[in-house]
């Protein structure tokens, strides 16, 4: 059984092994769209594997009637797979807009542009408050300067699942390893 501080070390690791071989992130993208980024990056991209993408859409029980958001949604594969398998709608951001250029037309290969939206954004100013599912794949740092507005601004109910990373002292309600990857989901609280 692992301690929460090797799953912690071993997901970073992993997240920059996964980095490493697309160049270490900023060659994933070109000069020219390197430019265009408002600011640095956060997170490096890294794509979440199909399989896990399915598992996080399983865990936090998304149906036709959610609104799904990722937070730096990369090329859009989450909110695409969620509006294919579900017909839910689906937001993502991203501060690269590249990503956002490569999920849209994710999105249009896959016939869910009527169901998806992706813009260009910060996370950290995006209005995600009318999600009833957000994913994340960021880093644990990311998660918890996130976490304050996540638990102001998302309604009661809200499923929030996160790859790889925890929340911190909020402990997630369920976690679930998916290949070499683990899953966190955790529910927003009634305000009291
Ligand atoms: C690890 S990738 C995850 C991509 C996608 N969510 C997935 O799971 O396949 C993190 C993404 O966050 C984006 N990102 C990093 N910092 C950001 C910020 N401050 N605001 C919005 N997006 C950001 C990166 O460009 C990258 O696409």
């Amino acid at each position: 059984m692992k301690t929460r501080r090797e799953v912690l070390r071993s997901s970073v690791a992993l997240m920059l092994t996964r980095a490493v071989p697309l160049a270490g992130f900023a060659g994933t993208v070109n000069a020219q769209a390197l430019d265009e980024i408002a600011r640095p990056l956060d997170v490096p991209y890294v794509p979440t594997p199909i399989a896990v993408v399915d598992a996080m859409l399983d865990l936090a029980k998304v149906g036709k009637s959610d609104t799904v958001y990722d937070l730096g949604c990369g090329d859009g594969r989450i909110v695409v797979r969620a509006a294919s398998r579900f017909g839910c709608r689906g937001v993502g951001v991203d501060l690269n807009p590249e990503r956002v250029k490569e999920a849209k037309e994710n999105a249009n290969r896959s016939r869910v542009t009527e169901l998806t939206r992706f813009e260009v954004g910060d996370v950290f100013d995006f209005d995600f408050s009318p999600a009833s599912v957000v994913t994340m794949y960021l880093l644990p740092s990311v998660n918890l300067k996130l976490r304050p507005r996540l638990l102001k601004e998302l309604k009661p109910g809200t499923r929030l699942v996160s790859h790889d990373f925890h929340m911190g002292d909020w402990k997630a309600e369920t976690t679930r390893e998916v290949g070499r990857s683990t899953i966190y989901l955790w529910t927003i609280p009634a305000r009291t």
